[in-house]
């Protein structure tokens, strides 16, 4: 949840914290805090409530010299958002000085074992018995006093380490939380995230769990030798240009994002795609019989879409599942059974904790990805990604679409291993690459989902309906309102509405309705008229050339044709520009909601 970086080199430590911290933000921002360690004279430390990017200009201003240090951006879990409990946390002497992303469980056993020893606390969290433990532990060699106490801890953490008394080296390690190091030219940087390190350098190693390592000058070892690897994205990506929010800019990336995830995947000749991460796997896909989706939030619903494109395409019984909730039931599996994970981050704590499960009962494991060389990435026995770019914005909304399209081909990858025809593989594959354009030409229609925005901000409340492959959008729409409008918004499958919903419809209560032509059309307009009896405004997504809908309802927003199966590719992303416009109008800090961090990587 939090954000790290720690950063040794020949320049200004200080200038390189500040803007990676900022670049950060999104992950959570109640807090941030910074120290800095200096030859000459007592460390830099400062630490404080509020928003980086408002302290800057402030900040800019400090004279901070030494070329060693380490910032953090607070996500508050244990403790109050305070000025002393954000990070750094130090020992009793100022020696040490660690922040750290994760959880630690056992902390008040082990806060209570330490003020016995003589230990005195200075804030209410669980991170700060990291401090008091290496302090314990330090006998002249720091990393060995880190590795003493992570033997101690339970829990989960990315940490960055410096020590006054030893002030030429920096020690990172981590366990279930994301640490990289970034390899510079003079320099070395370690972060919970690449977008920190990115305009330093693109040559990274991912820590892997329990590994410890240390960062020098000039040199830095890890506990066993590791590969670098590349960062695919570009400082630009990770950038907002002219837009006004990193959400629309995202939203307006999605006919792109579309496009990325099938590039040079589609085989429109032999109705099929061609997945390497699945290709490796093809002869133990053949027998799976079983499929398990597990993800979190929006991954969640497009997983719930994929349970419909799966089972009707390739006729394998699929559940699917929320990370939180899997990781303490007891799945029925046995040596048939996939489970496939859905993450824009691959570091979403619950989603990870599934993965481990299934881990350890030999489940073949399948990731489906967004951020390259992330935890779920590399601990997946296989997985495919959705190349959708960078995504900062904590409302998820291309990665959405990269889900859905990469799910899309898996139905067609299953369904071609069994039983779908040439024929029909064709004209999937036909009408996926048809997708980008079609994505653009709803993209014109921003302004007038504006116009829209403007009329429909001044209700509270609000239901989203729809039925088969547009219920999941139902609930998608009402997340993406409710997490950055603060209005309160539910999704529901058309059919439930009479079965309770149905008791708050009145004239200050809108339906946002999903009502596409396909094969529950009829079924939608029935549940449409339930509502309009009983005077409820409802707004529509609807299909080009649908007439009869606009007697119906108060206002449509027309998408084009597609395959039924595809639709709520297209059908979202009126709605993404729809909550984007209503939270903009009402104000609200659209890419950074309150009380939410882009990646959840604590249970
Ligand atoms: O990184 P992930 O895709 O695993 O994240 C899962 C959810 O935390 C995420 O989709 C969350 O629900 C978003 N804030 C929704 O917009």
């Amino acid at each position: 949840m939090c954000g790290i970086i720690g950063y040794i080199g020949k320049k200004p430590a200080f200038p390189a914290l500040l803007s990676g911290l900022k670049r950060m933000e999104y992950r959570g921002y109640d807090s941030y805090g910074f120290c800095v360690l200096n030859n000459e004279k007592e460390p830099f430390f400062h630490k404080k409530v509020g928003k980086i990017s408002e302290a800057e200009p402030e900040l800019l201003n400090l004279e901070v010299k030494g070329n060693i240090g380490q910032a953090h951006t607070r996500w508050a879990t244990t403790g109050a958002v305070t000025d002393q409990n954000a990070h750094p946390h130090w020992d009793c002497k100022k020696n040490i000085f660690l922040i750290h992303n994760g959880i630690i469980e056992n902390h008040k056993d082990l806060r209570e074992k330490l003020i016995k020893e003589g230990h005195e606390f200075s804030s209410e969290t669980d991170t700060e018995v990291l401090s008091h433990l290496v302090e314990k532990y330090l006998d002249g060699n720091l990393e060995e006093a880190l590795q003493k106490t992570l033997r101690e801890v339970r829990g989960t953490y990315g940490i960055v380490l410096l020590a006054k008394d030893d002030p030429q080296k920096i020690v990172t390690a981590r366990l279930s939380s994301p640490v990289i190091l970034g390899i510079g030219q003079d320099e070395f940087l370690v972060a919970s995230d690449p977008s920190a390190i990115i305009t330093h350098t693109r040559q990274v190693i991912n820590l892997d769990d329990n590994e410890i390592a240390v960062l020098k000058p000039d040199n830095f070892f890890i506990l066993k030798e590791k590969p670098t690897v590349s960062i695919e994205w570009t400082p630009e990506e990770a950038d907002k240009k002219d837009y006004p929010h990193f959400m629309l800019k995202e939203i307006m990336e999605e006919p792109e994002t579309i496009e990325n995830a099938i590039r040079g995947r589609l085989m429109p000749e032999e109705g099929t795609v061609k997945l390497g991460g699945l290709d490796k796997v093809a002869e133990r896909l053949k027998d799976i019989n079983k499929l398990i989706l597990v993800a979190c939030g929006t991954a969640n619903y497009a997983s719930r879409v994929g349970k419909y494109m799966l089972e009707e395409y390739a006729g394998i019984p699929t559940s699917v599942d929320i990370g939180s909730e899997f990781r303490y039931r007891k799945p029925i599996i046995d040596e048939n059974t996939a489970a496939i994970f859905v993450s824009q981050s691959g570091e979403t704590a619950d989603t990870l904790a599934g993965l481990k499960e299934m881990k350890k009962k030999n489940v073949l494991t399948i990731g489906i990805t967004n951020v390259v060389g992330s935890t779920q990435s590399r601990e997946t026995e296989t997985g495919v990604y959705t190349r959708s770019g960078p995504e900062i914005a904590v409302a998820s909304t291309k990665a959405f679409l990269g889900q859905l399209s990469t799910l899309a081909m898996f139905a067609v990858y299953f369904g071609r291993q069994r039983n779908m025809s040439l024929v029909m593989g064709k004209r999937v594959v036909s009408e996926l690459s048809k997708l980008p354009e079609l994505a653009k030409s709803i993209l014109n229609l921003a302004p007038d989902i504006k116009k829209l925005a403007e009329k429909y901000k001044e209700f509270e409340n609000f239901w989203f309906i729809g039925r088969k492959y547009n219920f999941p959008i139902a609930l998608e729409g009402a997340l993406k309102l409710k997490e950055i409008s603060y209005l309160h918004a539910e999704g529901v499958a058309g059919g439930e509405l009479k079965h309770g919903p149905l008791a708050l419809i009145q004239d200050n209560f809108p339906t946002i309705a999903i009502c596409t032509s396909d094969s529950v059309y009829e079924k939608m307009v029935s549940n449409i008229e339930e509502v309009k009896a009983r005077g409820g405004p409802v707004m529509a997504i609807a299909t080009e050339g649908d007439e009869r809908i606009k007697e119906l309802v108060d206002d449509v927003i027309y998408i084009p044709k597609t395959l039924e199966m595809l639709t709520p590719i297209l059908s979202v992303i009126p709605l993404h520009l729809f909550a984007y416009y209503m939270a903009d109008l009402l104000g609200r800090n659209v890419d950074k909601p309150r009380n939410l961090a882009k990646s959840v990587t604590v249970e």
